[in-house]
């Protein structure tokens, strides 16, 4: 077993699940991955040839894919720390005629499933009209132990995320928009001050802050390594596609390019008024207005 030293802030290419077995127990803070969702490229078709990755066929068993999903989460599971976090993005998928559900293999991992989280995409592709167009896709949090309780202004942003999903990526099928792991990362590692360490410089917390270490197992084009960067935090990525990899460490170096988009996504987490300020004003049947 190697320290985790040895991994911290690399971006390396290989097996999630061998490459997570070399990891020591309870060493990563917060991980957050959407995994390929073995959506079978071999029946081909215009919308199969989007999600096509460079180094992965995207097909197996269904059986089997929920077998490996179950090992790497439990793997993933074993090296985060007590009281640590997994955010998980999957979606429901449907197969001849039978809809395959994330908490099929979710609740047969040691995880504990804290909350489940609708992706409000707004749009996706839509070929046929056997169901209502689903636009929505799932991020379950999970939790070894009890994790720490969130800062109103996160918890305020509701467990319904309209995010719009990346569009025109040349280089992947399937980016997350950097929103998304933002948001994960700015919530669940805020400081014990309330500022989230968008400017490490000028860090309060930099013992606590920039010691915790954030992975994505199945990073891609890196947008959650670049989240944490941005955010002050240590990362670890890993990609079967050393194509990924490389252009992730080219998107690492170039990172400050993105940090506008970071920002804008760290400003929604702000509390207009204060319970003490609502009190005062007589606002105490006013949600909305608390919250906007
Ligand atoms: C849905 S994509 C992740 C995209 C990422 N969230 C982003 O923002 O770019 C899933 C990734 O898993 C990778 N992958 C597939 N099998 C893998 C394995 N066994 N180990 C590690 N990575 C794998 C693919 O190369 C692909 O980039």
């Amino acid at each position: 077993m190697d320290t985790i030293e040895n991994f911290i802030n690399q971006v390396i290419c290989g097996d999630a699940l061998e490459i997570l077995r070399k990891m020591p127990d309870e060493s990563i803070d917060l991980g957050i991955t959407s995994p390929p969702y073995n959506k079978k490229e071999k029946h081909g078709g215009w919308l199969v040839d989007k999600v096509r990755y460079k180094g992965y066929k995207d097909f197996m068993p269904d059986e089997d894919y929920q077998n490996w999903q179950v090992e790497v989460l439990n793997e993933l599971y074993r090296v985060t720390k007590e009281g640590g976090s997994f955010f998980y993005n999957h979606k429901v998928r449907y197969e001849d005629g039978k809809m395959i559900h994330p908490l099929q293999w979710l609740l047969r991992t040691n995880w504990n499933i804290w909350q489940e989280i609708i992706w409000n995409r707004k749009i996706a592709s839509n070929i046929r009209g056997w169901r209502f167009w689903q636009i929505e896709e799932r991020i379950y949090w999970l939790v070894k132990g009890k994790p720490k309780e969130l800062k109103s202004k996160h918890a305020k942003l509701t467990s319904v995320w309209e995010i719009r999903p990346e569009q025109g990526h040349k280089e992947h099928p399937a980016v997350f928009p950097i929103e998304l792991p933002t948001r994960i990362i700015a919530s669940l590692l805020d400081e014990e001050d309330g500022q989230v360490c968008h400017a490490p410089q000028v860090c309060h917390a930099p013992q606590v802050c920039h010691d915790q270490i954030v992975i994505d197992p199945f990073c891609g084009t890196g947008t959650t390594i670049v989240a944490a960067k941005l955010l002050g935090k240590k990362y670890i990525g890993i990609d079967i596609s050393n194509e990924y990899v490389e252009y992730t460490k080219r998107r690492l170096e170039a990172a400050e390019k993105e940090k506008d988009r970071v920002l804008n996504e760290i400003s929604l987490h702000a509390i207009k008024l204060t319970f003490k300020d609502r009190k005062e004003k007589g606002l105490w049947n006013k949600r909305a207005e608390l919250y906007r």
